[in-house]
């Protein structure tokens, strides 16, 4: 079998990257809104205030969206509009926007797929000690609440986490995006555990709350993929190897736990006098069976690691090229988990600029998919149970650190004028959806 009949096809944004309106009908600061305030943390001085406006042009987006026959879109909630003193009392018209949002998708038949936690903390929790303090997962908790409770009538897929390997490996250790810190190993464990208690306790509210719902976690992902001398079952072992002072980038330290209720021994054995305590009761809420797993991928790593040949193809923001990382990502984690799999995540940042004749043409994009896709392809054909496939991004955004100067989107947009402009690469996506990958 190639792609599932009902295969998603969608896209992905997060709130902080797209909306803008920073601190409109009642929203609260995040720690990205702050970070951004702090000279030298973005490399273009840029920040999250207007970024494409979406919160004032999400029925353009979603028309868009409907144009280019996308079947499911991805995107997040933040959290300081909907409870912008981080606990306590919802703002109703922070949940008003994102309701407005669900239905202008539901119009057009569009799947929504809510992710929780896409990084914008509120910055007021941040000064309550942020992922380190142990509350941090009832203040989570709350926060679900509100969220299922106001869209858990038409939202029936959630994610609770984006990438948690990113938002701790670079906010709290190289401080490369926000909150900006360095912390030791000890700290890096306890917030760990905090996000892992957080996800539980959200999977948890979510069940109760929305029973039908589905519920998954994202991560970050660079597959091993077999070459050389490397076979597939040394590069699968390599993938899920989990040790100190690397674990928080392994995917096993964040989805054993979920999965098989506990964390890889390796680790524990070597942080035997740092590890957190423990409860059982913490491995039974985070240990709750999940409904998939979505696999960010944008690259991949062969055996000999970062090592590429000269004249490897490589992307505008600096990342080499891996054509079959979406293949291994899938095969490895369906070997491991034996959950169903969506890629919540995939994309390429390239050079792309509005053409004299009006239109944004970018070729290296579409080879890139292509390539990818083919990909993904061969590992539905090999059985493994893929569900859906979301790229990176729906449009230009805010790229973190780097701002504006990366462009990610399908869509192109002109910062200045705020014009979108679909690019040529989203008229080929389209056709694949239509053809259900049959043309890859
Ligand atoms: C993140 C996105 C980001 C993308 C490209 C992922 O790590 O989830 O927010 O824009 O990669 O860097």
């Amino acid at each position: 079998m190639s792609f599932r009949k009902d295969f998603l096809w969608g896209a992905a944004t997060a709130s902080f990257q797209i909306e803008g309106a920073w601190n409109e009908d009642g929203k609260s600061p995040s720690i990205w809104d702050v970070f951004c305030e702090e000279p030298g943390r973005i490399e273009d001085g840029s920040d999250g205030k207007i970024a494409c406006d979406h919160y004032h042009h999400y029925k353009e987006d979603v028309k868009l969206m409907a144009e280019l026959g996308l079947k499911a879109y991805r995107f997040s909630i933040a959290w300081p509009r909907v409870i912008p003193d981080g606990c306590g009392a919802v703002n109703e018209k922070g949940l008003e926007f994102y309701s407005n949002l669900v239905d202008e998708l539901l119009k057009y038949n569009i799947t929504p797929f809510v992710t929780l936690y896409h990084w914008d903390l509120p910055y007021v929790l941040q000064s309550k000690g942020g992922w380190l303090n142990p509350e941090i997962s009832d203040w989570f908790e709350e926060y679900t609440r509100a969220v299922v409770a106001k869209f858990g009538d038409r939202v029936k897929n959630y994610i609770t986490f984006n990438e948690p390997s990113v938002f701790l490996g670079c906010g709290h250790i190289s401080a490369s995006h926000a909150p900006g810190f360095k912390y030791g190993t000890r700290e890096l464990l306890l917030a760990g555990h905090n996000v892992h208690v957080a996800h539980g306790k959200a999977v948890r509210a979510i069940r109760e709350l929305a029973p039908d719902a589905k519920v998954g976690i994202t991560l970050a992902t660079m597959p091993r993929i077999p070459n050389g001398d490397m076979d597939a079952a040394t590069a699968y072992d390599i993938y899920f190897s989990c040790h100190k002072p690397y674990f928080i980038w392994s995917d096993s330290y964040w989805a054993d736990p979920i999965v098989f209720g506990k964390y890889p021994e390796d680790l524990v054995n070597e942080c035997k006098d740092i590890f957190p305590k423990v409860t059982d009761e913490d491995m039974k809420l985070i240990s709750q069976k999940i409904d998939f797993i979505g696999e960010n991928i944008y690259q991949g790593r062969y055996e000999d690691g970062y090592n590429r040949p000269r004249g490897t193809p490589h992307t505008e923001i600096g990342w080499d090229t891996y054509d079959r990382a979406l293949e291994w990502g899938v095969k490895h984690f369906t070997k491991r988990f034996g959950l169903p799999i969506y890629i919540t995540e995939n994309g390429i940042s390239c050079h792309d600029w509005e053409s004299l004749d009006g239109k944004v043409h970018d070729p290296n994009r579409i080879d890139f998919l292509h390539r990818y896709l083919r990909g993904l392809k061969a590992a539905a054909e090999d059985g493994c149970d893929v569900r859906g496939y979301f790229q990176w991004s729906f449009m230009d955004n805010f790229e973190w650190a780097k701002g504006y100067n990366p462009r990610f989107g399908m869509v192109f947009c002109d910062y200045n004028t705020l014009k979108r402009i679909p690019k040529d690469s989203a008229y080929w996506y389209k056709e694949v959806i239509e053809t259900n990958g049959e043309n890859l």
